[in-house]
């Protein structure tokens, strides 16, 4: 099968490696010239390292990249049997963009957004069949992260989002369910990890390295919140938490904070500008965490708190499966358990009890117990019975 991708940036090129991979021939399209250029020599350097590593031999890696053609005429996309678009996040310009598509591909051809915050059935809607519109979102950088989720919108047909699940399946990759629904699971249930560390340091409770030590050595993450903020760039992390806060109508649960608007603000973006929570470069130094084991688990458990309320509540608005949402965290974001899981391990009482002191403390809504966690936890339910 044919595959087309829109937009050779960051996404589309990884993208195209993936389906390349597969044994695709893919069509990579941007109307930036220089972005091609800039794909297809970074493809080039991905290949020789992997082909260095001994992970491919000279002639695979010689395969994958002469099946990208790089092209600046959306032309040649006829005949495919998979369009992924992966342009700037803006709807009229991805609206425009699917309706153009409309014109150039064949009737049966799926239509798919990258997108990660926008409504799939928005975009859906620029089309006449939009029934062959789907999301398939990858996460970054997209040949390395094994999870996609896949974004029915109301508007897909079943046919359409069993074949982008089977075929996204069949490239090696671990795909999940989710509904049309602001940050979909990952974007959503991991808002906590930031908002809640973010409070916390606000609060002056501990600062950035002690509330980083406490996630990853007595909550086993693998990187700390303010590290990962960092890794992910101020500007990129502050603009998903605001458009997911947006897009919930303003629920205080999921709103961003000052220090992190400040820090974008002013160019600290983390590591690719050299300054973000910590110093990067040559010769930096950053403060020590104070390693206190009492502050820390009190830290740790507030964070972990938070996010399991917010994987209980995806699940209460039936954004996604258990499973799926267990396996969007460990997969997508390498958390070190599934949420639920986790939930069930220290017991839903604890989870309940921990958020109902918050809640009384702050008198906020942010801290509102799910209801299914609140009706599970005085059920003595669980979110995993004998038979998992
Ligand atoms: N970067 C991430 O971590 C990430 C992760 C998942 C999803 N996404 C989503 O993927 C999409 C792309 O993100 P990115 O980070 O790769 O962006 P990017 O800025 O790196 O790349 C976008 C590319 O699209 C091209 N483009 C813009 N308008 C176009 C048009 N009308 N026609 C053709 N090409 C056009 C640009 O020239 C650019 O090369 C967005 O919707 C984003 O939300 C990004």
């Amino acid at each position: 099968m044919k595959i087309s991708i829109l937009g050779a940036g960051a996404m589309g090129s990884g993208i195209a490696q993936v389906a390349a991979t597969a044994k695709h021939n893919v069509i990579l399209f941007d109307t930036n010239a220089a972005a091609l250029e800039k794909s297809e020599a970074k493809l080039k350097k991905i290949m020789a390292r992997l082909v260095e590593k001994g992970r491919i031999d000279e002639a695979t890696s010689t395969a994958i990249a002469g099946r990208i053609t790089y092209a600046q005429d959306m032309q040649l996309f006829a005949g495919s049997g998979l369009v992924i678009e992966a342009i700037v996040e803006n709807l009229d310009i991805k609206k425009s963009v699917f309706k153009q598509l409309e014109s150039i591909v064949d009737a049966d051809t799926i239509l798919a957004t990258n997108t990660s915050s926008l409504s799939v059935a928005a975009i859906a809607a620029a089309c006449d069949k939009p029934a062959r519109v789907v999301g398939i979102h990858f996460f970054n950088p997209a040949p390395l992260m094994k999870l996609v989720e896949i974004i029915p919108a109301i508007q897909t047909s079943d046919a359409v989002l069993t074949e982008a699940k089977s075929l996204i399946d069949s490239w090696g990759k671990l795909t999940v369910i989710a509904k049309d629904t602001p940050g979909f699971i990952v974007n959503r249930v991991a808002r906590p990890f930031y908002g809640e560390a973010l409070r916390i340091l606000e609060e002056g409770i501990a600062d950035a390295p002690t509330i980083d030590w406490a996630m990853t050595e007595l909550g086993g993450f693998r990187m700390g919140p303010f590290t990962l903020m960092d890794y992910i760039g101020n500007d990129i992390n502050y603009t998903v938490t605001e458009t997911v806060f947006k897009a919930f109508y303003y629920d205080p649960r999921y709103k961003p904070a000052f220090t992190q608007k400040r820090l974008a603000e002013a160019g600290y973006l983390g590591r690719k500008t050299g300054k973000g929570y910590y110093n990067y470069g040559e010769g930096a130094t950053n403060p020590e965490p104070t390693k206190d084991k009492v502050l820390g688990e009190k830290i740790m458990w507030r964070i972990v708190a938070m996010l399991i309320n917010e994987a209980a509540d995806a699940l209460f608005w039936n954004v996604a499966s258990r499973d799926d949402i267990d396996l969007a965290m460990t997969k997508g974001v390498n958390y070190p358990k599934g949420l639920l899981k986790w939930a069930d391990e220290v017991g839903l009482q604890k989870c309940i009890d921990t958020l109902d002191e918050l809640h009384s403390e702050y008198l906020e809504d942010r801290y509102r117990c799910s209801p299914l966690l609140r009706k599970m936890g005085r059920e003595g339910q669980t979110f995993y019975s004998s038979e998992a």
